[in-house]
């Protein structure tokens, strides 16, 4: 004999069906635990607190991967700030001093201004040291650089 097949129920096994599928992924993906650079802490807890970084000082600076590169600065920076009333990187890297400091004299572009005139003192552009050069810490990279310099 034909039997009917109520609409009704057929949508609402399919609907079950599917929930009992979506649940099954569900729980398969969740037994695989994520993993990242940052290390295996679950996403609903803290993460490890950040180790602390030392800043390398090298001797003889860092070299350079291209020629107009902005150098990396080779020691540590802390304690030199940079505000409206001064520039504390000035104190060694400037004209007058870096020759009694026997620091690197800035760049003589540092000293030029937008419209291409020569100034007495650091151009606003290059004001902001840290804009441009940054310190390194002394870290194991966490994935290898295989970067040529040119
Ligand atoms: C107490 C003096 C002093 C102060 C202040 C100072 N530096 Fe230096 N800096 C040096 C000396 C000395 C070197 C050279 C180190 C070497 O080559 O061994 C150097 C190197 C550098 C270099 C590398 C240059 C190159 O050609 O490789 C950069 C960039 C630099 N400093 C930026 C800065 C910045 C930015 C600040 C401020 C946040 C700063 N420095 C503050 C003394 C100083
Ligand atoms: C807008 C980016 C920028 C800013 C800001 C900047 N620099 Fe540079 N710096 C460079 C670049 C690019 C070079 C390399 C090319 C050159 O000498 O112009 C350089 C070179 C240098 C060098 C090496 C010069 C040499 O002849 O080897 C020193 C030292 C330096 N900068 C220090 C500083 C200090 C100190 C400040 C802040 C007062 C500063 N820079 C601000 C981009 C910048």
């Amino acid at each position: 004999m034909f039997k009917r097949i109520n609409q009704k129920t057929l949508f609402r096994k399919s609907i079950t069906i599917f929930l009992l599928a979506m649940t099954a992924v569900m729980f398969s993906s969740a037994a695989m635990s994520v993993q990242s650079l940052r290390g295996d802490s679950a996403l609903d807890s803290k993460a490890n607190k950040a180790g602390k970084h030392k800043i390398a000082t090298v001797e003889g600076g860092i070299e350079r991967s291209f020629k107009l590169q902005p150098p990396m600065i080779p020691h540590t920076i802390d304690k030199y700030k940079i505000s409206l009333k001064g520039n504390g990187c000035m104190k060694c890297h400037s004209e007058k001093a870096y020759k009694k400091e026997k620091a690197p004299k800035v760049g003589d572009s540092h000293y030029v201004n937008r419209d291409g005139e020569t100034l007495k003192t650091i151009s606003s552009r290059r004001y902001f040291c840290n804009q441009c050069h940054a310190p390194q810490t002394k870290d194991n990279p966490l994935v290898e650089n295989v970067y040529e310099g040119i």
